[in-house]
């Protein structure tokens, strides 16, 4: 089956789709995107991650390149012309083709481009299942990393640093020496106390649409959580820890650097909020 990509207006053989070399996603790392889920051919969460996507580019003063309306047209098409049941449908904007230069150029219309690829439901579980490690590393990114941009560098060499040490993400640490999300995910640990915790969403982090939809679902249980920072030593000693991203739903995780969290298996707690999560996001269908 052939892949298709939204490119600018039009739909694309996937791999002649492109951009042109004085894009500013591509010269600058101009521009923001998003991923959503795909599950059993439904939008996960579909319209925290398109409102988080206007916050972005509000956030960078990017005009919008459609409607919101248009903009869930082009996703669906592209999630239906691909075939993806199971998957990640990725949308990124960019300030658009102009002269290199950093300031903003006078007139330029922000380039748009829509993908989508098929995951392996079953790798999610066998991973989940027995719980994956990750390592921390300093947080070397800009002080912007709410906004969600495409200028990824420093969590692209914490993901790669973390690959080469076998681990499955990078939890990055601040300077006072608290964790403040992974790479590409949100870290969680249940404390020592038995008390949920992840970072607040303030400018430190991203504030992830699993993270929050986890958040509510929470909140309606009446499970007990806390939006507060952790340390490293903190997640040491943690009961169990955590990640959650698109994608990932809610992954366990059982070690940090070479320590083992809670008793190395994936915690009750953790697997009960993966298994609930998914009924309880918004789903829409393609
Ligand atoms: N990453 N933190 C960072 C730095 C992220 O890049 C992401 C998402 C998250 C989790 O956010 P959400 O729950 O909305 O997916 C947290 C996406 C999946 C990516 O870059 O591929």
């Amino acid at each position: 089956m052939t892949r298709i990509a939204f490119v600018n207006g039009a739909y694309r053989r996937h791999g002649e789709a492109s951009v042109h070399i004085e894009d500013r996603g591509y010269q600058f790392g101009d521009g923001v995107y998003e991923v959503c889920e795909i599950r059993d051919g439904a939008l996960i969460d579909e319209t925290p991650h398109l409102a988080r996507l206007e916050r972005s580019l509000a956030a960078l003063r990017i005009a919008a390149p459609m409607s919101l309306n248009a903009l869930k047209l082009v996703m669906r098409e592209i999630v239906r012309r691909n075939r993806v049941r199971d998957g990640l449908v990725y949308v990124q904007v960019s300030r658009g083709v102009a002269p290199r230069d950093h300031g903003f150029p006078a007139a330029a219309r922000p380039s748009l481009v829509v993908s989508a690829k098929p995951l392996d439901r079953r790798k999610g579980e066998a991973n989940a299942a027995v719980g994956v490690r990750v390592v921390a590393l300093p947080d070397e990114r800009w002080r912007r990393p709410e906004i969600k941009s495409l200028q990824l560098l420093p969590n692209v060499l914490a993901k790669q640093s973390a690959r080469e040490k076998g681990a499955y993400e990078a939890w990055l640490v601040d300077d006072q020496g608290r964790i403040t999300e992974g790479s590409s995910t949100n870290a969680w640990i249940v404390d020592a106390a038995g008390k949920l915790a992840t970072r607040q969403a303030d400018r430190a982090v991203l504030s992830g649409v699993t993270r929050a939809t986890l958040l509510a679902l929470l909140a309606k249980e009446g499970v007990v959580f806390e939006e507060r920072p952790f340390t490293l030593e903190e997640t040491y000693a943690a009961r169990e820890a955590f990640l959650t991203s698109a994608g990932n739903g809610v992954m366990p995780v059982v070690a940090v650097n070479d320590r083992v969290i809670g008793d190395g298996r994936p915690g009750a707690l953790t697997l009960a909020l993966r298994e609930k999560f998914h009924r309880f996001a918004e789903m829409s269908p393609v």
